[in-house]
């Protein structure tokens, strides 16, 4: 059978780190609140030479070199971001330029948070159907740019950073390595509790993140619960079964209780908020190329992944590698 199998994967950091207390003397909050809270420590920041397009870029060459395929076979970049280089064209196409890989299909998704789950069950459509053979599929955000660094309840939690995965088509049997099953889902009535209050179509002006964090909190750990369930239940595999969780990096208190709704050991969950904080769109793919690196996640591992962010949307896979 066709599967859309992770042969690569790479991420990307800014230079910059900023450490709970660095952050402590710009605005009114302390180390121990935010670790206590949400499990950060420290986020790495982009500076003026840093964008969306160039994070993602030097992840995606991480991933092709992983891989070990060229940049001219890739026939589709979906990229999952939101916060695009510019209103327009899409990021990814910036990405398609600076690989030197053209003519082949390159777009953005924006779905906030979950975005890598969107481009990730996106690309495997296409590969699956045939409108591709190999795949980039990447999240990466500057979310600096769009937080407001007086709002202490916003600013302490997110980061910038990139992570992609290169995705083949190819023909496995059925106890093989390739994406088993995705779930995507949105509920619009949320919006408030979790938008930014600018745009091009609105105000005109790029504008700042704001959350209801409380509700969004209790929302994430149901909603989770739920779609990883659910991706479960389109297989006849059991949690028993899954190697590896790799959830979006939201905060530690939230993979923890989703961990415990689903009687998975803690052992099993990737952790990567400590170091990266939030970095939406591209924390999946980042906290995944951190443990394929560093040897935790092997071939033939079964992983989940997960996330959940503004819109609200969600959704979870789960891979074979
Ligand atoms: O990636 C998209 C999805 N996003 C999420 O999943 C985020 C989900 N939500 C969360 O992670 C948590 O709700 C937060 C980390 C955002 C907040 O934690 P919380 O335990 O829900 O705290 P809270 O918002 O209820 O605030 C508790 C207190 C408040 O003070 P009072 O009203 O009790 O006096 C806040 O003003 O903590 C205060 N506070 C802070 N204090 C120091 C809020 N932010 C800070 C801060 N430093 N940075």
């Amino acid at each position: 059978m066709i599967r859309s199998v992770i042969t690569g994967t790479g991420s990307a950091l800014p230079a910059k780190c900023v450490t709970n207390a660095e952050l402590a003397e710009r605005v009114d909050t302390s180390d121990d609140w935010i670790v206590e809270r949400t499990g950060i420590r420290q986020r790495y920041i982009a500076d003026e030479t840093e964008f969306t397009s160039t994070l993602a870029t030097k992840a995606a060459r991480a991933a092709l070199e992983a891989a070990g395929i060229d940049a001219s076979e890739i026939g589709l970049i979906v990229l999952a971001t939101a916060t695009p280089d510019h209103t327009f064209p899409a990021t990814a196409t910036q990405v398609q330029a600076a690989l030197g890989c053209g003519g082949g299909v390159a777009f953005d998704v924006q779905a906030v948070c979950s975005g890598f789950l969107y481009a990730l069950a996106t690309a495997d459509s296409m590969l699956r159907t045939g409108m591709a053979q190999k795949a980039l599929v990447i999240g990466a955000e500057t979310f600096s740019r769009i937080l407001d660094w007086e709002d202490r309840t916003t600013c302490v939690l997110f980061g910038d950073g990139a992570g992609a995965v290169v995705l083949e088509a190819q023909d496995v049997a059925e106890d093989g390595p390739g994406i088993l099953a995705s779930r995507l889902h949105a509920e619009g009535a949320h919006k408030d509790m979790l938008y930014v209050d600018g745009g091009p179509s609105t105000t005109g002006t790029v504008g700042h993140l704001r959350m209801k964090g409380r509700e969004v909190f209790r929302h994430a750990v149901v909603n989770l619960a739920d779609v990883l369930t659910e991706v479960l239940a389109d297989t006849d595999l059991g949690a028993e079964d899954i190697d590896w969780v790799v959830p979006h990096q939201a905060n530690a208190r939230i993979l923890d209780a989703t961990a415990r709704k689903l009687d998975l050991p803690t052992e099993k969950v990737v952790v990567t908020v400590d170091r990266h904080a939030n970095t939406s769109a591209a924390s999946v793919p980042l906290a995944l190329d951190t443990a394929v690196r560093d040897g935790r996640i092997k071939a033939g591992d079964l992983v989940m992944f997960e996330a959940m962010g503004g819109g609200f949307t969600w959704g979870a896979s789960l891979a074979r590698m």
